[in-house]
C-alpha cells in the first residue's frame, strides 16, 4: 500500500504517520507538507531516514509539484490533513485559510482523479456544523445535521467538504470525509490552548481565556482519533463522512483549572480576555455511527489522556522551546 499523507508535519499528521508506521509497517508512506509555521519537521525526525518513508517538502495548492509527485508516486490512499488549522489566524488572514484550505484541496482532488487513487480521506472538522447552546447538554451534532460554519476557518473547511463530495458525485472519485471534534495529546502546537495552557503554566506566565470560560469543547486524544481514521479508511464505506468525537465535554476554564492542577502551577495565572470575534459557544459530536459500523470506540479516559499530554511537554521541553524561540525553523534536521 503506497500513502501519501499531506500536512503530516503538523500534529495530528504526524500523530498518525507513527501511528501508520507502527500498526502497518510494509506500507509505504510519502509525506507532503509545506512546513509553514504549524509545521515542524524535527517532529518527524524519528522516521526521517526509515526505508518506505519519503518527506517532501511541497504546497498542496503547488499543482505542477502535486502532479509530478503523484506521477512519480502512484499512491493508492491519499489521506488530506494539509491545513490552515488556527480559527484565530483565519480571522487575522482569511484569504490564506480559503487558498490552502480549499484550492489546495481542489489541487489535490484533480491529482487523485488524474492518477486513480483508491480512496482520497479527507480531515474536516467539527466546526463546520457551528455551534450548539451551553443550556441544551441533549444536543449534539450528527452527521447529518447542517453546515452553519462561523469562522473563515470552518467555512473554508466547509467548501472543501462539499467539493470533495461533489468529485465523487461528478468524476466518480473514491472518498470519504471525518470530522473530529478538538484533539489533545503530543505535538500540538502551542499556540492552540492546551499545548499553551500547559506551556505558560509550566513557566509561569498568564492563562488567558476568551471572554467568561465558559464555551465547552469536546475533547479526543490524538491516538483515539488515529484508530478511527485507520478503520475508516480501511474499513469505512467509500462516500460517506463520520464523526469522531470522545464526548469529552468541558469549559475552557475548567479545562484550565484540571491543567494548572496537573503541572502544580496556581489558578491566578488565568485570566480572562475580550472574546474571540464570533466565538463558538459548545460543540459536541455524536460518534455513533462510527461506533456501530465499525466497532470504534475510545480508549484513553480524559483524566489518563491529559496527565500523559502533560507529562509529555514536561519531558519534551526542547520541542517546545525551539517553537517559542522560532529556532525550529531556522534549523530543520537534515533530509
Ligand atoms: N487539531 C484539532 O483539534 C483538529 C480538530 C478537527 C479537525 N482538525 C483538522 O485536522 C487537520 C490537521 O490539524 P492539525 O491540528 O494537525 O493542524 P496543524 O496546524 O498542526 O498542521 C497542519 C499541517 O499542514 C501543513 N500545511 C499547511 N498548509 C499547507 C499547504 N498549503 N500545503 C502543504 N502542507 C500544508 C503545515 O505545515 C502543518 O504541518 C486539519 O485539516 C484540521 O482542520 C484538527
Amino acid at each position: 500500500m503506497n500513502i501519501i499523507v499531506t500536512g503530516g508535519a503538523g500534529f495530528i499528521g504526524s500523530n498518525f504517520i507513527f501511528y501508520l508506521l507502527a500498526a502497518h509497517p510494509d506500507c509505504r508512506i510519502v509525506c507532503l507538507d509545506k512546513l509553514t509555521y504549524a509545521g515542524n519537521l524535527s517532529t518527524l525526525a524519528p522516521v526521517l531516514k526509515r526505508p518506505g518513508f519519503r518527506f517532501v517538502k511541497l504546497d498542496i495548492c503547488d499543482r505542477s509539484g502535486v502532479f509530478k509527485l503523484f506521477a512519480e508516486e502512484r499512491p493508492d490512499i491519499v489521506v488530506n490533513f494539509a491545513a490552515e488549522s488556527h480559527v484565530d489566524r483565519s480571522i487575522a488572514e482569511p484569504a490564506l485559510f480559503l487558498e490552502t484550505n480549499v484550492l489546495g484541496v481542489q489541487v489535490l482532488l484533480d491529482a487523485c482523479c488524474s492518477f486513480g487513487v483508491q480512496r482520497f480521506h479527507h480531515i474536516s472538522t467539527d466546526e463546520v456544523y457551528g455551534d450548539l447552546p451551553l443550556d441544551r447538554p441533549d444536543l449534539a451534532f450528527d452527521e447529518t445535521s447542517p453546515l452553519r460554519p462561523s469562522s473563515p476557518y470552518s467555512a473554508a473547511k466547509a467548501a472543501a467538504d462539499l467539493l470533495v463530495l461533489a468529485y465523487r458525485r461528478t468524476f466518480g472519485l473514491p472518498v470519504s470525509i471525518s470530522r473530529c471534534s478538538n484533539n489533545y495529546g503530543p505535538y500540538q502546537f502551542p499556540e492552540k490552548l492546551i499545548p499553551l495552557t500547559v506551556v505558560n503554566a509550566l513557566r509561569g506566565r498568564p492563562l488567558p481565556l476568551y471572554g467568561d470560560g465558559r464555551n465547552v469543547r469536546d475533547w479526543l486524544h490524538v491516538k483515539d482519533h488515529c484508530r478511527a481514521l485507520d478503520l475508516i479508511i480501511n474499513r469505512g464505506k467509500e462516500g460517506e463522512i463520520y464523526n469522531i468525537g470522545a464526548r469529552v465535554e468541558l469549559s475552557n476554564l475548567e479545562l484550565a483549572e484540571l491543567i494548572v492542577k496537573e503541572v502544580g502551577a496556581s489558578c491566578d495565572l488565568i485570566s480572562f480576555v475580550a472574546d474571540r470575534k464570533g466565538h463558538d459557544l459548545r460543540y459536541a459530536l455524536n460518534a455513533d455511527k462510527l461506533r456501530k459500523e465499525l466497532g470504534w470506540q475510545p480508549t484513553v479516559p480524559f483524566a489518563q489522556g491529559l496527565k500523559s499530554t502533560v507529562a509529555w511537554y514536561l519531558a519534551h521541553r526542547s520541542w517546545w522551546e525551539a517553537i517559542l524561540s522560532g529556532e525550529y525553523r531556522r534549523e530543520p534536521p537534515k533530509l
